[in-house]
């Protein structure tokens, strides 16, 4: 009875949940760029307002040196358990536009998608879960206490929103931590991912002469930096994959042959994967699945490389400088800053004499796994179960939410991951998108999140 007055609820509001949504994607929360910082704050307004409208009984914005966090929650019986909801209302740069085939900032639907910067990552994933709290109290099934925390700052790596956890422990407690911001294998194969990369990630700047040079007068007589930088940079992976700075593998947790067993046999389409990345083959680490190679192993990756003239037609220049951005992906039992302190020095050492390296760290994050044999992941299992009529497959996604790490060791609390994104749904790329299907069918998973969780918590 229950389920068909809320599969209903949601039938009959599906315009007004695209609308709304939309509404959010027009404004461009860019947390990374400080010309977005207003719309950064506006978009935490609204937020907060719809928090309010879906039911919260309070909500606001909680300031930080940075963007606010949205607060908001709904408080039944303090008897009952409490769900806590975390998600992110800021998004990547759109960048570059011209790629884009309609604009980022004004969502479209195309064959059954929503194409907008955030549709997926996270605002599309974020707003199910409000409307799953309003489904839920307008049908009159809310069965526990709700907390929400949004944070505006996760894809600049969440570096106030540790304060904030700290500071706010107890406002924050509650029985399960429940996160929509990963994805799921396909629209056939529901997944509950369980497992979240670390991350380290370095600037890194190499300086040769005191100025720009003529290519002519002084090539092959003075180090070029970017020369220099290439080959340090292809000198961190080896032939066979692995990443060469020592120490770097030392405390790599080594997965069970079992689990190994486990993660290959989930329906994952190789050829698929390639089609979609318009790629003949995939590479990485030997003696490693390309979902191993994601999900359980380390990678490095250079992000951004640049120095010398790249605007059009030729000059000749020997750069003084070069530079690049690096990525490392690290997974359990990785530290992200022992890993930057061991990059920072071999990465220094391995530079040869007519040059001078400076390694800048920016904001990083540990890796994270969440348990497969806890309530909360039993609750998710029974409501993909019964949205999607298929048992979910635990997986292992390659991204990172830094934040997962800290939830865990400051609120003790169990995390599930209730990802409804695909793969292939282009996030922080042009024309990201998130499929409408996927968007409804969340907010009908969540809300038997919930009554899963409740029951078998009583
Ligand atoms: N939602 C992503 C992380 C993600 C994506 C996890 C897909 C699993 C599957 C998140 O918004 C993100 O992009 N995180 C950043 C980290 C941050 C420090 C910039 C990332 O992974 O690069
Ligand atoms: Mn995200
Ligand atoms: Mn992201």
């Amino acid at each position: 009875m229950e389920k068909e007055a809320i599969t209903a609820y949601i039938e009959e509001n599906k315009q007004r949940f695209l609308d709304e949504l939309f509404d959010l994607l027009r404004i461009p929360s860019v947390s990374a760029d400080e010309k977005f910082t207003g719309d950064v704050l506006k978009t935490a307004g609204v937020v907060k307002s719809r928090l309010l409208e879906a039911g919260c009984d309070k909500a606001e914005l909680v300031e930080t040196p940075g963007h606010p966090v949205v607060y908001g929650e709904k408080i039944i019986d303090p008897g009952l358990p409490t769900v806590v909801v975390y998600g992110h209302y800021d998004v990547q740069p759109a960048d570059p536009y011209e790629l884009w085939d309609s604009p980022p900032f004004e969502p479209v639907i195309k064959d059954e998608k929503i194409y907008a910067r955030g549709a997926c990552d996270d605002k599309g994933q974020m707003y199910m879960h409000v409307k799953a709290l309003q489904t839920m109290v307008e049908t009159g099934s809310l069965p526990c206490n709700v907390k929400f925390m949004i944070e505006g700052e996760e894809e600049v790596g969440s570096s106030h929103l540790a304060a904030f956890v700290r500071q706010n422990k107890e406002r924050l407690q509650g029985d399960v931590i429940l996160i929509s911001d990963t994805s799921m294998i396909s629209n056939d194969h529901p997944s509950i991912c369980v497992g979240l990369r670390g991350l380290s990630y370095v600037e890194v700047e190499v300086t040769g002469p005191n100025r720009d040079l003529h290519s002519g007068v002084y090539g092959g007589a003075v180090a070029n930096p970017i020369n220099v930088l290439s080959k340090m940079i292809s000198s961190l992976v080896d032939d066979k994959g692995r990443i060469t700075i020592p120490g770097f593998y030392d405390k790599v947790a080594e997965v069970p042959v079992e689990e190994r067993a486990a993660m290959n046999s989930a329906p994952f389409n190789l050829q698929a994967y390639k089609d979609d990345l318009g790629i003949d083959e995939v590479m990485g680490e030997e003696g490693y699945t390309t979902l191993e190679r994601t999900g359980i192993r380390p990678a490095l990756d250079v992000n951004g490389i640049w120095g010398g003239y790249t605007g059009e037609g030729a000059k000749t220049v020997l750069p003084a400088k070069a530079h690049a951005k690096i990525s490392m992906r690290l997974v359990p039992n990785q530290n992200n800053e022992e890993i930057t302190r061991l990059f920072t020095s071999y990465f220094t050492s391995i530079a040869p004499a007519g040059v001078k390296v400076k390694v800048t760290p920016h904001h990083g994050g540990q890796p994270a796994v969440t348990k497969t044999n806890s309530l909360a992941y039993k609750a998710a299992s029974q409501a993909f179960a019964e949205a999607w009529g298929k048992e979910p497959i635990p997986t292992r996604d390659g991204g990172s939410i830094p934040i997962v790490a800290l939830f865990k060791e400051v609120l003790e609390t169990d995390v599930v991951l209730l990802g409804f994104g695909l793969d292939s749904d282009a996030i922080h790329s042009p024309n990201e998108h998130y499929g409408v299907f996927n968007y409804f069918k969340g907010i009908e998973t969540i809300t038997l999140f919930y009554k899963h969780f409740v029951s078998l918590k009583s």
